[in-house]
């Protein structure tokens, strides 16, 4: 890293697009189906909000770029070009930046995947959510097993860096028929894979049907052998639903897990900044409010434990100016640790396997 970097503090950016070509019947995500949309428009508004945001954040280096969604992937890549040129028009990029965009196989094409690499994105997302034709059909996707492939093909093909996201423990999906999907996504030699139980959120068509996901304990024993088969198999588990080795881990996800300031641009992203001493939580279009450190040691905890490296209580307490020990309820995690939940040292705490499976529950004992 060049000397001028070394102290800089890192710093992230995600862009939300929030079109799709179709919504799918399990997604509470913001997004909307529009025919015309204006994208220059929108580009235009995107590139006054990374001036408004460079201006507090001046003394930064870029690490990550992102760009969610929605389907980023409908964003023409002349675009993702304009805006990545301003990005390092304005701030210092981290020698390896990673740029990633999410892509649903619905827009893929061999020339799109070309133009987006020489537009600047370096890392590939790939929305393939299952690896059967039944279960695609009944996510509502509108790519079918052979489009499937062949994006992920061309994703290999033209980028080094890559990933997909599958959607599983699908209602009755028996656990041996998971098993041989994962075994087929861990062959084809992509760098990372991030993994979705499959959530009915309300609002969406299936709670609106009253689909069941799998029940609980089948779910968790799904969870289980999927952490134990990738780790075996050259992925292991970084955060609760991601698994990579360690050079490929997402430089942006973790950002966001490990307390790291970022800016969110668009229509529902949202964003983290330390500005002038004061921590920032701000929201579309460029509202700040002060998060208090309380709050902010909450969220840290949350994010945090989802890590398989757990916490670092140095670093907490830097971030927060709070003594980590002395903000964690002692007695409930002397319990949570004697039960086997957690890990517990001078210097980290992190969940155990068994621990992940009940993080969220963990993480209330820790905050009350
Ligand atoms: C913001 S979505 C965008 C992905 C992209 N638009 C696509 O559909 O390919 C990111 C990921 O969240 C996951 N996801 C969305 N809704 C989910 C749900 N209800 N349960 C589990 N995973 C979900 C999917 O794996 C999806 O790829
Ligand atoms: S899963 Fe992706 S494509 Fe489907 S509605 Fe959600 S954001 Fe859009």
């Amino acid at each position: 890293m060049p000397d001028n970097l070394k102290k800089t503090k890192p710093l992230a950016v995600y862009f939300h697009w929030p079109y799709c070509k179709s919504k799918c019947p399990y997604c509470d995500f913001f997004k909307r189906v529009e025919k015309n949309v204006n994208q220059q428009e929108i580009i235009e508004s995107y590139l006054a909000d990374l001036s408004y945001y460079h201006k507090l954040t001046a003394d930064r280096a870029v690490r990550s770029v992102f760009f969610g969604g929605g389907t980023p992937s409908l964003i023409e890549p002349q675009y993702i070009e304009r805006l990545l040129r301003k990005i390092s028009d304005l701030w210092k990029l981290e020698k390896n930046v990673e740029i990633t965009l999410e892509a649903n196989p619905n827009t893929h094409s061999k020339t799109l995947f070309n133009n987006l690499k020489n537009a600047g994105i370096n890392r590939l997302s790939l929305g393939v959510q299952a690896l059967n034709e039944q279960d695609l059909r009944f996510l509502g996707r509108t790519h079918n097993l052979k489009a499937a492939l062949e994006s992920i093909e061309d994703v290999l093909h033209t980028f080094d860096n890559n990933s997909i996201d599958l959607i599983y423990a699908r209602p009755n999906q028996p656990l041996e028929s998971w098993l041989s999907e994962l075994e087929t996504a861990a062959s084809f030699g992509l760098k990372h894979l991030s993994l979705y139980q499959l959530t009915i959120e309300d609002g969406t068509v299936f709670f609106k049907k009253d689909i069941k996901a799998l029940d609980e304990e089948k779910a968790a024993q799904m969870y289980v052998e999927t952490v134990d088969f990738l780790r075996k198999n050259g992925y292991p588990r970084y955060e609760v639903s991601n698994f990579a080795p360690k050079p490929f881990e997402s430089k942006h996800n973790k950002a966001y897990w490990l307390g790291d300031e970022y800016i969110g641009i668009g229509e529902s992203a949202h964003g983290r900044l330390n500005v002038g001493g004061k921590f920032m939580a701000y929201v579309h279009p460029k509202k700040g409010e002060i998060l208090s450190n309380q709050m902010r040691a909450q969220e840290l905890l949350l994010m945090g434990l989802r890590l398989e490296e757990g916490i670092d209580k140095t670093r907490f307490e830097n971030q927060v100016g709070i003594n980590f020990d002395s903000f964690i309820n002692q007695k409930n995690l002397k319990e949570l640790v004697a039960c086997g939940f957690l890990s517990n040292t001078a210097q980290n705490l992190k969940a155990t396997d068994k621990g992940f499976l009940l993080l969220d529950a963990i993480t209330q004992k820790l905050c009350f």
